[in-house]
């Protein structure tokens, strides 16, 4: 039998929702009695909230339970209590339990039900649930807690697209959108407890309706809460971006002026083996009908190199597309074959040397139009939501409204919004001189 903890750390991998939920989950416990660690090292319970979209995130699941254990044997303590959350519960189940002697196995849709499987764990027997029920878990949630000015807000959950490469459709399931009310109550209850911008996440952010409304109309009752001085939203399918939504980038002030809006690859020949349903061409007219909406937006993308069959002109097609469109950001990936997954069984699987020369190149394309966007900026004037305190003295970290990190000497506090001159650019941040916005 192991002791029932008292005391927990979560520490969540991979996605913008996995850290929602790891929030999410790190309340359930604290209703539920527990205090929170910041120390893995030292926590009767930690939960490894887990990312299954590429072989490498999926690994360090592994080594990262063998490095716990060895820490907390080290320090004389007993064997803490392991959960494992997240994608690779759901993908790997009682497998997990087998490989690395897990005490709790909780899929996303599952960890409303942690505080049970970790009793049952205590009780001796080893806790697996990784169903997916109908009935939704938010309803089955503590309510939230304080909050930093920027705070996550999950409203879509899941994955109908079937990308030939992804994981997705199988760990977290089919498109579900929350209830208008509830994602309504939930932003106003963030907004109580300090947020002051939310950022709507899912899958499939962008696919999230009511049956009436789509993303852009409840963009624009967010908008109305008072004290909500800032709204974003991630992450985005291009065939889900509704006129209503485009429209919202042209009306809503607080909606930020930031996009991301994954291309993965850009010739036709791919895209259509991937299973993207846009081509090369419908995503840049697209990106033409969001300028000319919202002519400032920043554009942020996912890439993928060497998918199977990918030959160099195709790869090409892939940088002639950065050139054309200028992303202000960007994440790039090499192709990691997901077990189950259709791409997983094509022919033609690109060499790693080949994927790394290619990453490579793509990586230098978009950091040289990353600060190409950022040198754009020197001399704008913007506000900067301030997020946290900086390494130096005095020094304040915030972001401007195209989701760049600005840094600042102010005697701002966490949570003010001030407008800065933007005075220099590097590749990932920029240094910001506050015109106003302090009080006096
Ligand atoms: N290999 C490499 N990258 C992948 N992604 C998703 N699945 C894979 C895979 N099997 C990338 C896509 C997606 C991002 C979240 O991760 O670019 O948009
Ligand atoms: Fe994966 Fe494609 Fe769904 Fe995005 S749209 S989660 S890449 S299957």
């Amino acid at each position: 039998m192991k002791r029932t903890p008292k005391t927990y750390h979560v520490k969540s991998f991979g996605c913008q929702m996995n850290v929602y939920d790891g929030e999410r989950m790190a309340e359930l416990m604290a209703a539920d009695g527990m205090v929170a660690t910041d120390d893995a090292g030292a926590a009767d319970l930690v939960v490894l909230n887990t990312c299954h979209i590429r072989e490498k995130a999926t690994e360090k699941v592994y080594s990262d339970i063998g490095r716990i254990r060895k820490t907390q044997g080290e320090a004389g303590r007993a064997a803490p209590m392991i959960a494992v959350a997240g994608c690779v519960a759901q993908a790997e189940g009682a497998e997990i339990v087998r490989r690395a002697k897990v005490d709790v196995v909780v899929g996303p849709q599952a960890y409303h039900n942690l505080p049970r499987l970790v009793a049952d764990a205590a009780a001796g027997t080893p806790a697996l649930d990784t169903d997916m029920p109908l009935a939704s878990k938010f309803g089955q949630l503590p309510a939230r807690r304080r909050v930093g000015p920027s705070s996550f807000l999950t409203v879509q959950e899941g994955c109908d697209k079937f990308c030939t490469y992804c994981v997705v459709p199988y760990t977290r399931g089919a498109e579900v959108s929350r209830p208008f009310a509830a994602i309504v109550d939930e932003a106003k209850a963030l907004v109580d407890a300090g947020a002051r911008e939310i950022t709507l996440l899912g899958q499939n952010v962008n696919a999230w309706t009511d049956g009436e409304r789509d993303l852009g109309a409840l963009i624009r009752v967010l908008d109305r809460i008072p004290g909500l001085a800032r709204i974003r939203y991630t992450t985005s399918h291009p065939n889900d971006m509704t006129q209503g939504l485009i429209d919202a980038h042209r009306d809503v002030e607080s909606l930020m002026p930031f996009l991301h809006l994954p291309v993965q690859a850009g010739d036709d020949r791919v895209l259509r083996a991937m299973n993207r349903s846009h081509t090369r061409d419908s995503y840049l007219r697209l990106i033409d009908r969001i300028r000319a909406a919202r002519p400032d937006i920043a554009l942020s993308g996912d890439f993928i190199v060497g998918f199977p069959g990918e030959t160099e002109a195709e790869f090409a097609a892939t940088l002639s597309l950065v050139d054309a469109v200028g992303y202000a950001q960007a994440f790039s990936f090499k192709y990691s074959p997901r077990p189950g997954t259709p791409a997983a069984d094509m022919a033609g699987q690109v060499a790693a040397e080949v994927m790394d020369d290619r990453l490579r190149r793509l990586q230098a394309a978009l950091n040289r139009d990353q600060q190409r966007f950022n040198a754009a900026t020197v001399g704008a004037r913007c506000d900067v939501l301030i997020e946290r305190r900086g390494k130096l003295p005095g020094q304040m970290l915030g972001k401007s409204p195209w989701l760049q990190s600005v840094h600042l000497t102010a005697s701002a506090a966490i949570g003010d919004i001030v407008t800065v001159q933007i005075a220099h650019a590097g590749p990932n941040s920029l240094g910001g001189i506050v015109t106003a916005g302090l009080a006096a």
